[in-house]
């Protein structure tokens, strides 16, 4: 099956400058640098193939090197001796920098991971740059407490004076996935820089081009040198050097389980600080008195929006029998409709997945669900002369212990299975060892709640679904990851309290 490539080039100017530049460096130490070793890789666009661009490849010596660049930087007057107001607007400056450049940045984006035009342009682009406006706001609000104590063996005549301060934590190892490139390197650096912490950060190696960009805003905003460090390269060289180096302490991770995994192995030779924003396998459960007119296109949006390459994409639909007809049909008809293209074609709904690796890996579970007797309603196609577009696909007849409702499938896959009562549903959607998003779609409130109480999950969102914004917490129970990114806990992730006891 083809996909017609109606338009693939980029129009901005902007975009073409960026893109005409020779190979794309590292930055270290506020300079852009090549690779010690001098090797580089190449990023392509998935829909056509065509290189974008060359990117330094770096390793466990460049590692050591922009480690040792945000330690300095960490202990450096510009940066420590910053005022908060100071650091405060200079987030600020970084937010009105992505809006200035929100086409060219919309534009890379697509081009390097396929999204949509309108996902990048109107959701994930602006969506960064409120991430820094959100945290600019903390930075002249990190308290400290005094504390009443009780102790009593203090000499006579002395009292006891206790207060707290909040320190930033340190270097800070980021690194984040493909899936949408920009906000997840905006979600770590903005409370990271907001704390006053340094930053060593690794982008995705399928999708590095609008952090090395937000690199450049950065050092424009006037970050001073070291703060943020950027290196592209490989998950198994650089990223793996990152969360062993004795100089790092602490790592935000966004990715796989499996990764997340290793990293936990990999923090512990200095007990690394860690925050791990890992895969989900949502459920999405649909009461019989839902309002269609929401949940057709909120649990198509839940699954579909940026090809299903989501963390919290709302992957299994639970929906009680009464409806559940209803519901695949409305599904099935909500899918159909979405058109697929280049990214950058205007009319494009879904482009192309992240790369063949990830269509394939997307086809494999649809075929061995069929062969386990999945029965596909709509789409289930791979498509494209490079095999790197999958159709929105409604699948039905799917087991609770079959992979495809077990793993996170991350392509625009979903099943839909039917429930009797709510503690079925409940046992369905809680059977997973994730526990990162969950929806509810019910005219009946106060049951809502309710329900909502017996879902073990980060978020549960009540008649929607994959509504974010900077001031919601956004983390995984059980498998899904350790710690929360965004609002004020997100915050957190990036102080260390010191008490101060005195005897005065
Ligand atoms: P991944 O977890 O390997 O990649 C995420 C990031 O981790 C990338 O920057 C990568 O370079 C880095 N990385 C890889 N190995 C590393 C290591 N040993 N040490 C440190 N960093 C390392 O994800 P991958 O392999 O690209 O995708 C596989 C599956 O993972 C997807 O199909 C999806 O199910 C899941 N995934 C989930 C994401 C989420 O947001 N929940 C994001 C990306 C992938
Ligand atoms: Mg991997």
């Amino acid at each position: 099956m083809t996909i017609a490539i109606r338009s693939s080039e980029p129009t901005k100017e902007a975009t073409l400058r960026f893109l005409a530049k020779t190979a794309k460096k590292l930055l270290i130490d506020g300079q852009w640098v090549d690779a010690a070793s001098g090797a580089t890789f190449t990023t392509c666009d998935p829909a056509t193939g065509k290189v974008l661009a060359e990117l330094s490849s770096a390793d466990a010596a460049d590692v050591d090197v922009a480690v040792s660049a945000a330690r300095k930087a960490f202990e450096s007057d510009a940066w420590r001796g910053m005022t908060p107001s100071a650091r405060g607007k200079l987030l600020w400056r970084i937010a009105d920098l992505i809006e200035a450049n929100v086409d060219e940045l919309a534009e890379l984006e697509t081009l390097d991971q396929g999204k949509s035009l309108k996902t990048g342009r109107f959701g994930e682009i602006p969506a960064s740059a409120e991430q820094f406006r959100y945290y600019a706001g903390f930075a002249t609000k990190i308290l400290g407490t005094t504390i009443p104590t009780s102790i009593g063996y203090q000499p006579a005549g002395k009292k006891i004076f206790v207060y707290t301060t909040r320190e930033p934590i340190g270097v800070v190892a980021a690194i984040t996935p493909w899936n949408s490139p920009m906000l997840m390197a905006a979600m770590k650096l903005a409370p990271a820089l907001a704390a006053g912490c340094t930053i060593v950060l690794k982008p995705a190696e399928e999708t590095s081009l609008t952090t090395l960009r937000l690199g450049e805003l950065m050092m424009e905003a006037g970050l001073p040198a070291g703060v943020v460090n950027i290196l592209t390269g490989f998950g198994e060289t650089v990223g793996a050097a990152l969360t062993a180096h004795p100089g790092v302490d602490k790592v935000a991770f966004t990715g796989s389980t499996e990764v997340g995994k290793m990293i936990v192995g990999a923090a512990r030779g200095n007990l690394k600080k860690l925050t791990l924003e890992l895969g989900g396998k949502s459920p999405a459960i649909v009461m019989p008195d839902a309002d269609f007119a929401l949940a057709i296109p909120g649990i198509a949006r839940g699954i579909f929006a940026n090809g299903g390459q989501v963390c919290v994409a709302g992957s299994r639909v639970y929906a009680h029998h009464s409806v559940y007809a209803r519901l695949v049909e409305g599904l099935a008809a909500e899918a159909a409709k979405l058109k697929l293209g280049h990214g950058l074609d205007p009319e494009t709904d879904l482009g192309p997945l992240v790369n063949r690796k990830q269509a394939d890996r997307v086809a494999s579970y649809v075929s061995e669900g069929r062969g386990n007797g999945a029965q596909v309603v709509t789409g289930g196609g791979q498509m494209g002369d490079l095999q790197t577009f999958y159709q929105p696909t409604v699948v039905i007849d799917v087991r609770q212990d079959m992979r495809m409702m077990r793993e996170e499938i991350f392509g625009p896959v979903v099943a839909v299975t039917p429930f009797h009562d709510v503690e079925e549903a409940l046992s369905f959607a809680n059977d997973s060892p994730y526990g990162l998003a969950a929806s509810l779609w019910t005219s009946d409130l106060s049951s809502a709640h309710r329900i909502s109480t017996q879902i073990r999950s980060g978020t549960v969102w009540i008649n929607c679904h994959s509504y974010f914004s900077p001031e919601l917490p956004k983390g995984g129970h059980k498998e899904s990851g350790w710690g929360y990114e965004n609002g004020a806990q997100g915050l957190e992730n990036y102080l260390e309290t010191k008490t101060v006891c005195a005897l005065v």
